[in-house]
């Protein structure tokens, strides 16, 4: 075989067997494919090659004419003869290792008792406990000790190793380093870096040693540090842990969907023999994820290991399932239809979904169903008059490859972190990222273009930037893509886009620019509705975006992702169930259409509800009765009539659908306990109580078979495939412009604070303090003020103020500095892992929904000084 066809695969010999490797593969990535094992250490299929260890030294032939060579850096080439195991690469690999464990404790390495060996043992070769790996929190899930293991290394090394004396930082949020296990593989600095874009480790020099370390200060807190655990995951040694449960040995693992945003990142579950998820760990084969988590994904799910409610509740009472059924039974039968409201969770299933829409809309007529998640309704019926279905296109890893991407009110950093990831990344390889939003966020810092107006403004700008590209379409269309451009849309006909330049005060070049920019190329369009409060604002706005996303040609592109910044887990995935009161699927908006109602009798799935939803929602409690599915026992005590523990991250199994259409199978890492049950096996039960025959399942897979019939775009979707592998469902996408009010009577009175967060600030600005042991950080706070609030209130730049906003009963002290762009508003920009050691203290272990979202305040009064 040739290799002249980019596509064919190549042929090599390894260790005299012949396989195959794809275009482009490295000699271990082939080996790897095969199950032919080559140690490596600096290597991980996750990063680019680095080529330093070179533990992964292979001979090669080429022509005839032989080489050692690091396998991890060398391309396959046809005919190659390779061969790893013979004693000379052996032996080179030995010297490495000697080389490599000078500074790393290595008496348990070479023992022969080290699988017998416990903390206690006498060690018969006079090892110091501290230098045991019986004493490392990575024992037995080391790779360092994989590696010399599998190579069968006769160590020769004598036990003495230079030790080098490193402080053990434990006091940032969530894990510790010890940088004494280093074996400097650069692998976290290069994680941060090439992946996370973040840059918060790097290699530094100490005594004329490379050692890794903060890029910045001592504490990760003013490092850019996102807390998402990257280097952990990729760490070979002891030398980076996450702290809770960091001595805890993994008895089973699982393969879970993170349900703490609609990401859906594919995770690595590991518990022990006690029950308890211990450890959560990107999975590379992910497909939304690829490997990545987030600060939410990694180290927020020990709620699941609190005490939990195992049985059902009637006013605080015990009763059995059975005697619940009956008693949810004959409540259900009190009420009329129309007095009744389900409330779903966003971290549901979709077979809970689904038979709970089943049972109550079809079967009771209960119209009234709706996700205890952020209200995102405008965007779902936007998004269906724009595209012909409530959800977006296109999927997440081809975000760092699509040339433009416009984000519009969105803080994805925080909410739905592996969006921004992938946005961090195409901005930093050079292409253009676009923000409109008046906040100082993460993506900012990376945008190439930020243009920083009042939210209510927004659509003003987006339409000024389809007039100039509707008028460049009429004059030469062979620059605009869209096929089938509707130039008839009358209203903008009229459309002055320099009088709403002036307006919203950006040059009238900018917006020429930001048109030309997203005429170029394939953009991805990422967009939320953050800031805006009234559904008119929201409509406005997001008719705008969507008339621009298929002006600028992208609707039929493959390069182009439209993806909502949607906050619910399964939230997705609960339209197209048709778990909705106002949409019947994914593609329709429902007749009967419900704004606000006083139900009588609430039901309430509770996991995955920002608590507020909850406590502060006046229909339930408002409503007589109230009955509550939850797996927390802090409900026990409340006012619910009656009480079903349901299942939790931790111990349910099913399908989701994340913001790219992804179906993915999520199992369930331990068993649930006493009456604790899956929603849809609640439903399925409380169906027969009801007398419902046809709800009678014997398992999830028959109610995905169901759902399958029902539900349009599922018919061959194959459950136990999705077990191994996701699935993206292809929606036809039937572009429409969306008819608009281009009215702009909101004139904004109140002065508005608006709140940024970032990963990094000015190192001057900030004091890391070590308080009991745990490092805090105090920020000398800036104020931007607009020329319009300094003059009114007489302040100048450099001035001290301090803030006060009413409603929020807060004070806020800083120094004044210049803020140019907007009119009549403030605004402050925080640090990232002041929120990170809030979260870590916080007293909700389920803090995951209680990530303070970045909104404005009005303030009230400003006082000098
Ligand atoms: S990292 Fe820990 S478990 Fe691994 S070899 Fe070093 S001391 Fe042993
Ligand atoms: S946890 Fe922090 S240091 Fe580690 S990869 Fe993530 S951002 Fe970088
Ligand atoms: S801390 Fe871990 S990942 Fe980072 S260089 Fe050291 S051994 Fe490698
Ligand atoms: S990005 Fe979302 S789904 Fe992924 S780990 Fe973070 S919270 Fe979980
Ligand atoms: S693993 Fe190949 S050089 Fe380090």
């Amino acid at each position: 075989m040739t290799t002249t066809d980019k596509n064919k695969l190549t042929t090599l010999n390894l260790n005299g067997t012949y396989i195959n490797a794809k275009p482009g593969q490295t000699i271990i990535q082939a080996a790897m494919d095969h199950g032919v094992y080559i140690p490596y250490l600096c290597y991980h299929p996750g990063l680019d090659p680095y080529g330093a260890c070179r533990m992964c030294v292979v001979e090669t032939e080429v022509n005839g004419r032989k080489s050692i060579q690091a396998s991890c850096t060398t391309p396959v080439t046809d005919g190659m003869i390779v061969t790893s195991t013979q004693d000379d690469i052996k032996d080179l690999r030995q010297g490495i290792m000697d080389l490599l464990i000078t500074e790393h404790p290595h008496g348990c390495l070479t023992c022969h008792r080290i699988e017998l060996c416990g903390p206690q043992d006498v060690c018969q070769r006079h090892v110091s406990v501290t230098d045991r790996c019986t004493t490392c929190p990575k024992n037995e899930r080391c790779e360092l000790k994989d590696t010399i293991r599998s190579t069968e290394l006769d160590m020769r090394t004598p036990l003495t190793y230079n030790r080098r004396n490193l402080p053990i930082h434990s006091d940032d949020p969530f894990y510790d380093r010890d940088y004494n296990l280093c074996i400097v593989c650069v692998r976290c600095v290069r994680v941060c870096d090439e992946v996370r874009v973040d840059n918060a480790l790097t290699l530094k020099q100490r005594s004329g040693i490379a050692i890794v370390g903060t890029a910045s200060g001592n504490s990760l807190l003013e490092s850019g540090c996102e807390f998402c655990g990257a280097c952990i995951d990729m760490c070979p040694t002891g030398a980076l842990v996450e702290r809770d449960y960091k001595w805890e040995k993994m008895e089973k693992k699982a393969t879970t969907v993170c349900s703490n945003c609609p990401v859906g990142c594919q995770l690595i579950s590991e518990s022990n023999k006690f029950n308890k998820v211990i450890r959560l760990i990107g999975d590379l084969a992910g497909e939304a994820n690829q490997g990545q988590t987030c600060m939410r994904g990694k180290f927020a799910y020990d709620y699941v290991n609190e005490k939990k409610l195992n049985s059902v509740y009637k006013n605080n009472e015990k009763i059995s399932y059975e005697e619940g059924l009956k008693e949810l039974s004959s409540l259900i039968k009190k009420f009329d239809r129309k007095s009744i409201e389900i409330f779903g969770s966003p971290r549901s299933t979709n077979e809970d979904l689904y038979l709970s829409k089943v049972l109550f809309k079809d079967n009771l007529g209960i119209e009234n169903l709706s996700l205890l998640a952020d209200n995102d309704r405008e965007i779902f019926e936007s998004l269906i008059s724009a595209t012909g279905n409530s959800t977006g296109k296109g999927n997440l890893p081809i975000l760092k490859n699509t040339d433009n991407i416009l984000l519009t009110l969105g803080n994805p950093s925080e909410m739905q972190n592996i969006v921004a990831m992938y946005a961090k990344q195409a901005a930093r390889s050079g292409k253009k990222l676009i923000v409109i939003d008046p906040r100082e966020t993460e993506m900012t810092r990376y945008s190439s273009n930020w243009i920083r107006i009042q939210p209510e403004d927004i659509f003003k700008l987006i339409n000024a930037i389809s007039k100039i590209i509707i008028d460049q379409a009429k004059e030469a269309p062979e620059t605009v893509n869209y096929p089938n451009l509707d130039l008839s849309i009358a209203e903008f006909s009229s459309y002055d886009a320099l009088k709403i330049a002036k307006e919203i005060g950006v040059e009238e070049q900018e917006i020429k620019d930001l048109a030309n920019i997203l005429i170029s190329g394939d953009t991805s369009f990422i967009f939320g509705t953050d800031l805006l409060d009234s559904k008119i604002e929201k409509n406005k706005y997001l008719s705008s975006l969507l008339n621009l996303y298929h002006l600028t040609g992208n609707t039929n592109s493959e390069k182009s992702s439209l993806i909502p910044l949607i906050n619910g887990a399964n939230q997705i995935g609960a339209m197209y169930m048709g778990f909705d009161k106002n949409l019947d699927g994914i593609d329709r908006l429902s007749k009967n259409k419900i704004e606000n109602n006083n139900p009588e009798f609430c039901l309430i799935f509770e996991d995955g509800a920002n608590p507020n939803m909850i406590e502060d929602n006046d229909a339930i409690n408002n409503a007589k009765i109230k009955v509550l599915f939850t797996n927390k026992n802090k409900y026990k005590d409340k006012d619910f009539d009656l009480i079903f523990p349901v299942t939790d991250f931790s111990t349910r199994s099913g399908t989701y659908i994340n913001i790219e259409n992804r179906i993915q199978y999520t199992d369930s890492s331990i068993a649930p306990k006493g009456d604790t049950k899956e929603v849809w096996q609640i439903i399925n039960d409380l169906s027969r109580e009801l007398k419902i025959d046809e709800i009678n399942f014997k398992s999830k897979k028959e109610v995905f078979g169901s759902l399958a019939k029902n539900i349009k775009g599922f018919s061959l979707i194959d459950y136990d495939n999705l077990k191994k592998e996701s699935l993206i469902i292809n929606n036809d996408i039937d572009p429409a412009f969306i008819n608009q009010d281009y009215s702009s009577d909101e004139s904004i009175s109140d002065i508005r604070l608006y709140e940024g967060r970032v990963l990094i600030k000015d190192s001057e600005n900030i004091e890391v303090i070590n308080n009991e042991g745990m490092n805090e950080v105090n920020i000398n706070t800036k104020i931007e003020m607009s020329d319009d609030i300094l003059e009114k209130f007489g302040i100048k730049e450099g001035a001290l103020v301090t803030l006060i906003s009413e409603s929020d009963r807060r004070e806020i002290k800083g120094e004044v500095t210049i803020l140019d762009n907007l009119r009549n508003s403030i605004s402050i920009t925080n640090l990232f892992g002041e929120m990170a050691i809030e979260m870590q203290n916080s007293n909700d272990k389920d803090w995951s929904m209680r990530i303070p979202k970045l909104n404005y305040k009005i303030i009230d009064n400003i006082k000098k000084g």
